[in-house]
């Protein structure tokens, strides 16, 4: 068992690469076009990949179908709920798997040399000559693009999640500014939630210039570290993860200075990982594990346990803060108080 487990482990590197190839075939599209149980010659020939790759899609299919991406019956492959979040039509994940394959591949190259480093560098960093995650994606536009097609996948599925789930963190609050929302996926479902809350996305100007076109939100660039734009309620989704302690109360003290510039009793909403609370399966820890280890190889942050959120949100000043139970996967939801 011990082997088994250890083999499995090494060669699991092969299971990224699967379902990035899974997603650039388009494979999901190409079952739900057909309507129902896929034969494997008829995939293989309304992709199309040439007959003798025909060997190495089976196999691919079988692991699939044995991880459970694929369901299978005698006529052919089906889809199941993983697979239908590779739809390009739907939440399109397959941005996310090509992203964190493209991106992060390298890194990890590089985190043996970095573990002998005495720089202050991440292993991203090292293995592009110094330059950090952001400074990379805005030089390489295709990269770029990538990262925010990545992020507004994800969010698609986390923020319906969001706003099903934790409708009352929405309630009485006339606007909202999603600091870091990147192209705007996140405001755009919120706002067409509820369509009575004025919603802006805030980001990069770099980042915004490609934001969505959308009549139900506004559109600001500009940096998070100096002046985030007045509102009731700042959304932080995935951000603070991204950032060491010190930066995090920064952003903080900028969220606090927002909120508090409209005279009302604002809040700012952080959705992130709580690395202790609850969780519904090995699968989810394993997951936060993980992501653990790519923002900490990649960028200068952390996730954090519920002492540390306590730490940094008492340094930046906030009198009070809730961490609702969960009711999602992955992420918490953490008001802080001005
Ligand atoms: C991990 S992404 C999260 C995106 C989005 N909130 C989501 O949940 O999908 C972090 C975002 O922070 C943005 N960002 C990085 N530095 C920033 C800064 N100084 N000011 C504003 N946004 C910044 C990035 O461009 C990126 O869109």
């Amino acid at each position: 068992m011990e082997l088994v487990r250890f083999m499995n482990q090494s060669i699991s590197l092969i299971s990224s690469w699967v379902l990035r190839r899974a997603a650039e075939l388009k494979i999901s599209d190409h079952i739900k076009q057909y309507g129902g149980p896929m034969p494997l010659h008829e995939l293989a020939r309304s992709i199309p990949i040439p007959p003798e790759k025909d060997l190495m899609l089976l196999q691919l299919m079988e692991l699939l179908v044995h991880q459970g991406v694929y369901a299978k019956c005698e006529a052919g492959y089906l889809l199941t709920p993983t697979s239908e979040l590779l739809l390009t039509e739907g939440s399109n994940m397959g941005t996310f798997v090509s992203f964190i394959t493209e991106a992060f591949t390298g890194t990890w190259f590089f985190t043996g040399k970095w573990f002998k480093d005495t720089g202050a560098g991440t292993g991203f960093e090292l293995a592009h000559n110094g330059k950090q995650i952001w400074d990379v994606l805005k030089e390489n536009p295709e990269l770029g693009s990538l990262f925010n097609e990545a992020m507004a996948s994800q969010s698609k599925e986390s923020v319906r999640d969001l706003v099903a789930s934790y409708p009352e963190i929405f309630y009485g609050i006339n606007n909202l500014v999603d600091v870091g929302g990147g192209t705007g996926t996140t405001v755009k479902i919120i706002a067409d939630t509820f369509p009575e809350l004025r919603c802006t996305v805030f980001d990069l100007p770099s980042v915004v210039a490609n934001a969505l076109n959308s009549d139900s939100f506004s559109v600001v660039g500009g940096d998070m570290f100096h002046k985030i734009p007045p509102a009731d309620a700042i959304l932080l989704k995935n951000v603070l993860h991204d950032w060491p302690d010190e930066d995090c109360v920064r952003i903080l003290e900028r969220c606090k200075e927002a909120v508090q510039s409209t005279e009302k009793n604002g809040k700012v909403i952080v959705v992130d990982m709580v690395l202790d609370a609850e969780v519904n399966d090995s699968k989810e820890t394993e997951t936060k594990l993980l992501f653990n280890l790519l923002v900490i190889s990649s960028v200068h942050g952390k996730e954090r346990t519920k002492k540390e959120w306590h730490d940094l949100i008492i340094r930046a000043g906030y009198s009070d803060y809730k961490i609702y139970p969960a009711r999602m996967s992955l992420y918490s939801v953490i008001e802080l108080y001005p």
